[in-house]
């Protein structure tokens, strides 16, 4: 499959923007400072905060798990059995206490803070993938 192109000039922040690559759904999140900072508040809830586990790029392997902290690029697929979560700019404390913006799965109801880590107790194993990707420049991304 060939690269793909996101412009991101034009995001808000909060928003998501969805693509295609390689017949898979991805999203880049321009994640607003508040969702940044829940971030670094949450760790002991997650399975795999530092993602240490295998098949992720190595600018994944943070927080933030991105190469800017304020733009998460993730392939829209839960990791347990492949359904599309839904991304929640706010309101994820219905699922999960005293977090208020992540990606909740309604097939079986995984969980997902907003860079995508899993929350411990849900089906889902894996944190979402992140794909390879760089910055061609401030207003685009290049996933593939
Ligand atoms: Fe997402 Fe099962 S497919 S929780």
């Amino acid at each position: 499959g060939a690269p793909v192109e996101v412009n991101i000039r034009k995001a808000e922040p909060g928003q998501l923007v969805r693509v295609k690559w390689r017949g898979k759904p991805v999203w880049v999140v321009r994640r607003t400072p508040d969702m940044l900072e829940e971030l670094g508040d949450i760790e002991d809830k997650l399975r795999d905060p530092n993602s240490q586990e295998p098949q992720q790029p190595p600018y994944a392997a943070n927080q933030y798990r991105s190469i800017k902290e304020e733009f998460f690029v993730a392939v829209g697929i839960c990791t347990h059995l492949g359904c599309s979560p839904s991304y929640l700019a706010s309101g994820m404390g219905e699922h999960v206490e005293g977090v208020e913006s992540g990606f909740f799965c309604p097939c079986h109801g995984s969980k997902f803070d907003v860079a995508g880590r899993v929350f411990q107790g849900v089906p889902a194993p894996l944190n979402l993938v992140v794909p390879p990707h760089y910055f061609i420049d401030d207003n685009t991304i290049l996933v593939g």
